[in-house]
């Protein structure tokens, strides 16, 4: 079924179709019935079997920290959506096989695979896996995170230190384990929030420089990452011009990894490869205690359209995006 038109204002992959599948429900962008047109124009994936034949190799979807909320729902999304196999993530494998059975019962099929983002053994089983059943990535989907209560009790050099290694540390470790594994037209969909752009305003006017800056490196954001959390630690967090969020930093580290990590995407010459961060908005889960205004589909929206942005999508590229467009990243 060729594409009949495009219809979103923001971008190039909802295509009208006919039959009653795949929808990605945002109403206010599209209030019709429409196939995501992803990368299904690529050429094949072609693995070496032997020296005399050779055989397809599935398209693979990967999201982390994906066995509830917002992860979860990226899931489904791409199950409707995504052309190969998903494979939902988590790090207690009970659970994980639980969301896939939960998941099974509305008639879709991911795979699970165990993953600890913080465990660097995990990640390379991962990567392993990955390698050995798709020999690549067309998908990958950076979503698990931790952020600590607002009531919590627990001192902020500790808050720190826990949610930077997660959010920041642990995704990164990630990303440089699973990128060599990235095919051309792979996307990269990472999860930040909005309470990245809250914590960059409140940062100090030298450190908003060097996070807005398009020469930052991933060395020296890492640097001033591992700066935030040693200055919490010595109580000089603010005085080093840094905000009264560990959240918020991890999640400006997130945003800015996602920036760097385009470019030097585009400095390597990759070919097609897209990352973007996002903010998923204010979402009904466990991290929000259920307080948010969104469904976890509803929140799964922005990051999984990141994920099936089809070939050769000139923006967003290395940006921000939030409620499907590209959102300010500045001073
Ligand atoms: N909810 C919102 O309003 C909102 C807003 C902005 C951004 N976000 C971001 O959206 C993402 C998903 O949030 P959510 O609201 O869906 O949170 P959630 O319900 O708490 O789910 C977080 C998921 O991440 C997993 N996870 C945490 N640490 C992990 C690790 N080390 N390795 C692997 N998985 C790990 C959790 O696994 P366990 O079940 O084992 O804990 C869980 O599956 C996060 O990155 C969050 O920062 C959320």
């Amino acid at each position: 079924m060729p594409p009949v038109g495009l219809h979103n204002r923001d971008s190039a992959y909802f295509y009208k179709a006919n039959g009653p599948r795949n929808l990605i429900t945002d109403q206010s962008v599209c209030r019709h019935t429409y196939q995501l047109h992803i990368s299904n124009t690529k050429e094949p994936c072609v693995k070496a079997k032997t020296n005399t034949s050779v055989e397809m190799a599935n398209k693979v979807a990967v999201v982390t920290g994906s066995n509830k909320g917002v992860g979860f729902a990226i899931v489904r999304a791409l199950c409707k959506n995504f052309k190969g196999d998903v494979i939902l993530t988590a790090r207690n494998p009970e659970l994980g096989h639980a969301a896939v059975q939960e998941l099974e019962k509305e008639g879709l099929h991911p795979k699970f695979h165990q993953l600890d983002i913080s465990d660097h053994a995990s990640v390379t089983a991962l990567r392993d896996f990955l390698q050995n059943t798709y020999q690549g990535i067309d998908v990958l989907v950076n979503n698990a995170g931790i952020a600590y209560k607002a009531a919590s009790t627990a001192p902020f050099s500790e808050q720190a230190e826990v949610t930077l290694k997660t959010n920041y540390f642990s995704t990164l470790d990630l990303c440089e384990t699973l990128f060599p594994l990235l095919r051309p037209h792979a996307r990269v969909s990472n999860v930040s929030s909005m309470v990245s752009q809250f914590a960059l305003a409140k940062c100090s006017d030298a450190l908003k420089a060097r996070f807005v800056s398009t020469d930052i490196t991933m060395d020296e954001l890492t640097g001033i990452m591992k700066k935030f959390v040693q200055s919490a630690q010595n109580g000089t967090h603010q005085a080093e011009g840094f905000p009264e969020s560990s959240y918020g930093m991890s999640k400006v580290g997130v945003t800015v990894m996602s920036m760097i990590q385009q470019r030097e995407m585009d400095k390597k010459g990759a070919d097609d490869i897209v990352i973007n961060a996002c903010c998923p908005g204010y979402v009904d889960t466990d991290m929000t205690s259920h307080k948010g205004k969104l469904t976890i589909d509803q929140g799964a929206e922005t990051p999984a359209y990141l994920a099936l942005l089809p070939p050769g999508v000139k923006e967003p590229r290395g940006q921000f995006v939030r409620e499907l467009k590209v959102a300010d990243w500045k001073m």
